[in-house]
Parts: structure tokens; sequence; C-alpha cells
């Protein structure tokens, strides 16, 4: 019953189980999932970006199959695709992390979990039955992430996502607005003004409540106090800011790779590389931290330029098709990391809904790669994509300022790939 709802004809895109799930979820859940900071800006500009790439297909090309396949940092995945962290999933779905990691499992791809989570880390990789990584705050402190990533390094977590824009929380004020602070006090006078969000929504509430209602953070384990209680997710983050030096420590801790999350520039590129990450993930939050950056697409070439024969580049922001994902390949990308594709998927059906989300953007790449006249995402480059001149300009300025290095080589070398073939710049 609860898989029909996301089936089409109701749900053909990811737009789609957006609005499903804005009618399941109470107004805070869903606006903590679909907002941004301040005003938006980088939220929307990561969507639009994409349209600002477009497709130079060959056609009349047979192309009866299409090969998805690929690698991220050695692990198979059976699409470019990895599910990013989503903090507080739980609160979109019982036990959402777990649902989510064994949809994504099932689909042959990887799955992220926050330490902002309502799972614990020992659950969701026994209901993944496919590649987990693990994205590290320093909440609670440097004894508490040490603890966490040996818990995560113990129950078979292949990769360390570390994410380095969150100095302080960015200003949700939609969050602010339906009372996240006070909701989160389990003080009854000032939860009160609020909570007839949750009436309008019984059958979320009854569910939430059997289980367990609002959620530790089982991950966040500090010495002699046991796991943190839930909290905002903007007083969370102020706790968790991550430095460079931070990366030495967290790099001698964890000697599996480290993926860096939260690049917007080619000079911080090249310090992700220095300090020793494996790949990185070109994002800017989902536009939830500062606004006013610039969307992840438009900063991928730059960021390409300066270390994509050195390092797996990944990105995430604003993709909801998979010719999204096939524009990010085109550019370079090694792969794409989505957000809220499947936290809608998950408010709207729990694991059928993320089954869905990753379905159709899976449907999607196919037959773009189809309508493009490409037998494969691995061969995915540039001649399939007209972009904005200006966006390059900054990739000229990097590669002027770059010192010849000799280093490790990337199956998608950005140089071969930024090289515009025929006549697209
Ligand atoms: C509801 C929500 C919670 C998030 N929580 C985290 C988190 O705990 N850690 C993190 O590194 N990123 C977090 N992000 C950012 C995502 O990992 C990802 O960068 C972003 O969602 C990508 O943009 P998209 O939603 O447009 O796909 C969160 C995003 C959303 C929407």
């Amino acid at each position: 019953m609860i898989r029909a709802r996301v089936q089409p004809p109701h749900v053909v895109n990811i737009e789609d189980l957006r609005r499903v799930a804005k009618r399941r979820l109470p107004r805070v859940v869903f606006d903590y999932i679909d907002g941004g900071a301040e005003a938006e800006l980088t939220l929307r500009a990561n969507c639009s970006a994409f349209e600002a790439v477009t497709f130079r297909p060959r056609c009349a090309v047979a192309t009866s199959a299409c090969d998805l396949g690929t690698t991220v940092l050695d692990t198979s995945l059976s699409m470019p695709l990895i599910l990013a962290p989503v903090g507080s999933s739980r609160l979109f779905y019982p036990r959402g992390e777990e649902v989510a990691a064994r949809a994504a499992g099932a689909a042959g791809i990887a799955y992220t979990l926050s330490t902002l989570s309502g799972c614990s880390l020992e659950d969701v990789a026994a209901a993944a039955k496919g590649p987990i990584w693990y994205q590290l705050y320093l909440v609670g402190g440097r004894d508490c992430a040490l603890s966490a990533i040996a818990r995560a390094r113990a129950t078979g977590y292949s990769a360390l996502v570390v994410t380095i824009d969150t100095p302080v929380a960015g200003s949700r004020e939609r969050d602010i607005r339906n009372g996240v602070k006070e909701l989160s006090t389990r003080k009854f006078v000032s939860m009160l003004p609020f909570v007839d969000q949750f009436l309008t929504k019984p059958r979320w509430l009854a569910r939430f409540l059997a289980d367990g209602g609002l959620m530790k953070f089982p991950n966040v384990v500090v010495r002699g106090e046991g796991p943190m209680l839930y909290a905002d997710v903007g007083t969370a983050l102020e706790q968790s800011m991550v430095s460079w030096d931070d990366l030495r420590w967290i790099r001698d801790a964890w000697n599996l790779p480290i993926v860096v999350k939260g690049v917007h520039t080619g000079d911080d590129a090249r310090r992700a590389v220095d300090a020793g990450a494996n790949a990185l993930v070109v994002s800017n939050h989902g536009g939830r931290q500062l606004d006013g950056v610039a969307p992840t697409l438009r900063v991928l070439p730059e960021v390409l330029a300066s270390v994509g024969d050195r390092i797996e580049v990944l990105i995430d922001g604003g993709i909801r098709r998979g010719s999204d994902i096939a524009k990010a390949l085109c550019i370079g990308a090694r792969a794409v990391m989505v957000g809220r594709a499947y936290a809608y998927g998950l408010g709207a059906a729990g694991g059928a809904g993320v089954a869905r989300a990753i379905e159709i953007l899976r449907n999607d790449l196919i037959r773009t790669l189809k309508l493009l006249g490409c037998a494969s995402t691995a061969a995915l480059d540039r001649s399939f994509v007209d972009v904005p001149p200006d966006w390059l300009r900054s990739t000229r300025q990097v590669r002027a300022k770059r010192a010849p290095r000799a280093g490790r080589s990337s199956p998608r070398l950005l140089e071969s790939s930024l090289k515009p073939k025929g006549d697209v710049i």
C-alpha cells in the first residue's frame, strides 16, 4: 500500500516525492529537509545551475544497453550515486537511517550515515547490505569522535566523510519560525506554541511515538554521560567545527579512505589533498550553510582543474534528475551524492520511497545516456555538454597558477575532460 503511494502516475519524478513528503510530514520536519540558509539563494542556485549546462547529443547512435557501473574509492557501485549524510533522518520515518541504508544497499549504491543520526552505527551497519560510509562531526569533542571512529571501523564502514563547512550552523529561517529550538527543549511550556504542527499529522505522530519519540544521538556518546540528547541541529553544529589541524589526528585514527566534504574552491581542494584526503565532495551542504556561495556545479570545473588528476572528485547539491547526474559526470565528477532527493522519498514512504527515488534517478540516467548516444557513464565527457564560458575562466587561472606536479592519476583525468572538444566554449 505504502509502495503504491510512490509509484506512477502519482510519483513520476523527485518533485512528486517532495509533494508526497510535504503532505505526510509535520511542517517543522518537512521544512527541515526542504529549507536552506537565509534567503535560500544558494539552495535555489544549486538546482538552476544544472539548467545552464546543455547537452550535445550524438543522434542515430544505437545504445541498447547502458552500463552505469563505476567504482568510487575502489568500491563498486551499480551507478555513480551515493546517498549523502542527512542528519535526524529518524524524524522522517521510523528507524529512518536503517531504512535508507537498506534501500541503498539493495540498489547497489553506498549510504553515508551522519554523526547526527537517530540510529546507531551498529544498527545501520547490520541493516545495510551494501557499502556504508560514516560522516564525522566533532560534536561532543575529540574523545567522542575517536570512539565513533573506532566503532565505524569495527562495524565495516569503508570511508570516513569529514564535513568541513560547519564552523557554525547556517541560519535556517524556516527552522526558527517552526520552533525547532523550542521543540527540542522537551519543556512543555516552550513547546506548546508549536505543537499544532504535529496534531494535524496524526499518522506521522503515532509512528514517531511508537519509534520512541524524540531520539538521542547514539553515535555521540559523551564519556560519563551516554548518548547526547537530541538538540536542534543548529545547536549541535555549533560544536562541530573541523579545522585542517583536526584532519591530522583524524587521518592518524582512520587508516581507510577519507572523503572531505564541503569544498567550495580550488584552493581548499588542494588543502584537502595535502591533508591526506582520498576523495572530496564539492558541496555547500545543499545551501544550508553560507547563503550566497556559488552553486556547486559552477565550482566543479575549478576544483577539477585544481586537483582532478590527484583525487576522486564528487559533487552534491541540487541533483533532482538523472540528467543532472549526467551533466556532473560530463564535466568530470566521478560520482554524485544526493541528500533531499532521497530524504523526500524517506519522508513520503520510508524504504519504498528511498527505493523509488533511486529508481527514478537510475531510469532518468539510462534514458539520458540513450538520448545522448552514449553507452556508459564512464564514456561521458565534456564533448556531451556546453558549459557557460565564464565557468571555465577560473579553471584557466587555476591551471596557470598551478605548478606542474606528478601525482596520483585519476581514472577521469581532468585536464582531458576540461579540454574543449569541438567548439563548445
Ligand atoms: C535534512 C538534511 C540534513 C543534512 N544533514 C547533514 C549532516 O548531518 N551532515 C552533512 O555533512 N551534511 C548534511 N546535509 C547535507 C547533505 O549531506 C548534502 O550535502 C546536501 O543535501 C546536498 O544537496 P541536495 O539536498 O540538494 O542533494 C544535510 C542535508 C539535508 C537536506
